[in-house]
């Protein structure tokens, strides 16, 4: 329960959450961290808190510096309970402190917890002086609720970037070069693909606000700090948000009797007779949160079922649901399955791709099984069209 200084007088003060496996729906196979930041200066200034059941936690590591009663000023960077979860707890014994946060902030906290703390809202630009330092806030709304805001710390060029550039990743290091930078970076991609994936604009708006600051650490309110690699982040939040693809595949599908499957690898045997990397992901052994890490990158997104009763497989219709309020954008889609009579399923999936706003191949449809000689015309036509 020690805390982490990450500059003088700066300290990392969250919780470690060894045991989630599921973040409302997004698989955490390594587990998470909800990070909270105290700064003593003039005033004592707590940057976030953490799940209300890890406040004992955090309290714990913020006692190890200074008694939490002192604390006069606790930034609400967002009012999602992973991070604003413990104010109850910490306005119990910190009475007098006031809450900083911004205008839809306000709204939310008042609702989430219906207290009448003190409260100041801030805007981009305002400045709040704690002593020694400033922070400065910019408000980025959608990244991830409308009540986003990050806080630029001026004097020792921190960003407190909240769900920005977080990760779901428990670990015992603190910084993003105590760790392989591509497990950091991989756990970066799907966060940012299941969580801040529909919010393109908005981040892209963030990341100009932001362009201007002189920047030595982001701390983000999830996984690692980043203090090594900042350009490597910024950079793959630039393309992620720009929706820039790569030239390769993701083949999502499920399967009654291995027919639709049969197509899957038909459909994959063209992309690779073009180099055109694939990846093959079966729904009965991928979760819909590690398929979408995919999706962040991949042009090409092909959505397989078979026909059941009248209808694509659930397993199917829940990634489609998954993926169109994720809304990756200039994307090409292609729609595949096999079917015994109604084969009503095809058509529905490429439905679904084309509300995405996809391009679409020519959907591929087979009755009952494919022969080789039908899964050698389906990779051959399909090779044709990527030409
Ligand atoms: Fe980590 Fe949107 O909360």
């Amino acid at each position: 329960m020690q805390p982490v200084k990450i500059a003088e007088d700066i300290y990392w003060v969250g919780a470690i959450d060894w045991d989630v496996r599921n973040f409302h729906g997004y698989t955490t196979q390594r587990g998470a961290s909800y990070n909270a930041y105290l700064i003593v200066d003039e005033n004592i200034t707590l940057i976030d808190t953490v799940k209300p059941q890890f406040c004992d936690e955090m309290l714990k590591r913020i006692s190890q510096v200074v008694e939490p009663e002192k604390i006069d000023y606790i930034i609400a960077n967002h009012v999602e309970m992973d991070h604003s979860g413990s104010l109850p707890l910490v306005m119990e014994r910190a009475k007098n402190a006031t809450v900083i946060t911004s205008p839809k902030g306000l709204q939310g906290l008042k609702k989430h917890y219906k207290k009448e703390w003190n409260f100041q809202a801030v805007k981009t630009g305002d400045n709040l002086n704690i002593g020694k330092r400033n922070i400065s806030f910019i408000l980025t709304p959608m990244v991830h609720w409308p009540d986003n805001m990050i806080g630029y710390l001026v004097e020792d060029k921190i960003l407190f970037s909240n769900d920005a550039f977080g990760q779901h990743l428990a670990s015992s290091e603190r910084f993003d070069d105590q760790l392989p930078l591509q497990i950091v970076l991989e756990e970066a991609k799907k966060y940012y693909g299941n969580i801040v994936l529909p919010y393109g604009n908005q981040v892209a708006k963030a990341l100009e606000a932001a362009a201007d600051l002189d920047i030595e650490i982001i701390a983000p309110s999830h996984g690692v700090i980043w203090r090594s690699h900042i350009p490597e982040i910024i950079e793959q939040y630039r393309k992620w948000c720009a929706n820039e693809t790569e030239e390769a595949a993701v083949i999502i599908y499920d399967t009654m009797w291995t027919s639709t499957e049969k197509i899957a690898y038909a459909v994959q045997a063209a992309f690779e007779a073009k180099g055109i990397p694939t990846k093959m992901r079966n729904l009965k052994t991928n979760h819909i949160s590690d398929i979408i890490t995919d999706v962040v990158t991949a042009k090409y997104i092909c959505v397989g079922s078979p026909t059941l009763n009248n209808n694509m497989l659930p397993t199917v219709a829940g990634f489609l649901t998954y993926l169109k309020g994720l809304a990756p954008k200039n994307r090409v889609g292609l729609a595949f399955g096999s079917y015994g009579w109604g084969g009503q399923s095809v058509s529905q999936v490429e439905a679904v791709l084309e509300e995405c706003g996809f391009d679409l191949l020519k959907q591929v449809k087979v009755q009952y099984i494919p022969d080789d000689s039908e899964l050698q015309e389906i990779t051959d036509k399909l090779k044709g069209e990527l030409s």
